[in-house]
């Protein structure tokens, strides 16, 4: 059995359907098991990171388990991280796979400190966050970013699920770090004429100044930090978000998925 923790979102939902895929029993954890609206087959336990004491029965017989590092808004880190992983060891778990939150946290520094085999997925920008332009592509035809001529190796998110699914049931991924991207190199032109393409409308890009981001940022009621870490990561993306890597392919034996397939996918979301 297999413990997917953030199994409602955009990686969890992912890892669940490959496990399914692969034909492993899974078991999904969220705090709302009547909105979880998972698919038939897994078996949905309630559960809370920040209250691990009360993840006794949602480990009961498992040995492999996938894990977040947050557990509140805006991604806080965990700081129960330490107590779920003991507890995990006492329940016999045999692999776990950590989806890294961007840096160092106190679960991820916990699970690798661990003896338990342990791999941690390290994703670059999903490919589902252009999902936020849904609203303002069907109403109005446009996407508003500022930086739109950074560079993103963004990573379709059943490719991050697919990592984790292979690391998690099969052996020789103990101790690795995987860095996942996606297949190339995109603007954010780029992601809008593919979302163009795939919906078979036009989508106009305007250029938001940096101080004009901030401000509905600010609007949005994102956290001076959220803020700060935005502007960091699109302002000057690091190389590692601007270089692609083969670790779909190696790990999974397929090509990574491409954002136009994405696009292909999600069309309807775009469309009045
Ligand atoms: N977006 C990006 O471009 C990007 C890039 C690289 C890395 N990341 C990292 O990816 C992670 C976000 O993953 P995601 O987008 O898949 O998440 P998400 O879609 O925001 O979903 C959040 C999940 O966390 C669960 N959760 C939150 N607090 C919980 C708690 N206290 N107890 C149990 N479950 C809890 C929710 O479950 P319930 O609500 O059902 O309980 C839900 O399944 C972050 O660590 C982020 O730093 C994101």
């Amino acid at each position: 059995m297999t413990l997917v923790t953030g199994a409602t979102g955009t990686v969890g939902r992912q890892v669940v359907a490959e496990l399914l895929r692969l034909g492993r029993p899974v078991r999904a954890l969220t705090r709302d098991p009547a909105k979880a609206d998972l698919p038939g087959g897994v078996e949905v336990v309630r559960g809370d990171l920040t209250d691990p004491e009360g993840l006794t029965a949602a480990l009961d017989g498992v040995s492999g388990l996938h894990l977040i590092t947050f557990g509140g808004a805006y991604f806080a880190p965990l700081e129960t991280g330490p107590r779920i992983v003991e507890l995990a060891r006492e329940a016999g778990v045999r692999r776990v796979t950590v989806l890294n939150g961007g840096g160092p946290t106190p679960l991820e520094d916990a699970v690798r400190a661990s003896d338990l085999p342990w791999t941690v997925v390290m994703p670059v920008e999903f490919m589902a966050n252009a999902l936020e332009w849904a609203d303002g592509i069907r109403t109005r035809d446009e996407v508003c970013e500022p930086f739109t001529g950074r560079l993103s190796a963004m990573v379709h998110e059943a490719d991050i699920g697919a990592v984790a699914a292979v690391a998690l049931t099969e052996d020789g991924h103990a101790g690795q770090e995987y860095l996942v991207t996606g297949p190339e190199l995109l603007t954010v032109r780029d992601k809008a004429d593919a979302i163009a393409a795939a919906r078979g409308r036009a989508v106009r890009l305007v250029e938001l100044s940096e101080a004009e981001a901030v401000a509905r940022w600010r609007a949005e009621g994102r956290p001076q930090d959220v803020i700060d870490f935005l502007l960091e990561v699109y302002g000057d993306t690091p190389p590692e978000g601007r270089t692609v890597l083969d670790t779909v392919q190696k790990v999974t034996g397929r090509p990574a998925r491409t954002f136009a397939d994405w696009a292909r996918a999600h069309a309807g979301a775009f469309r009045a």
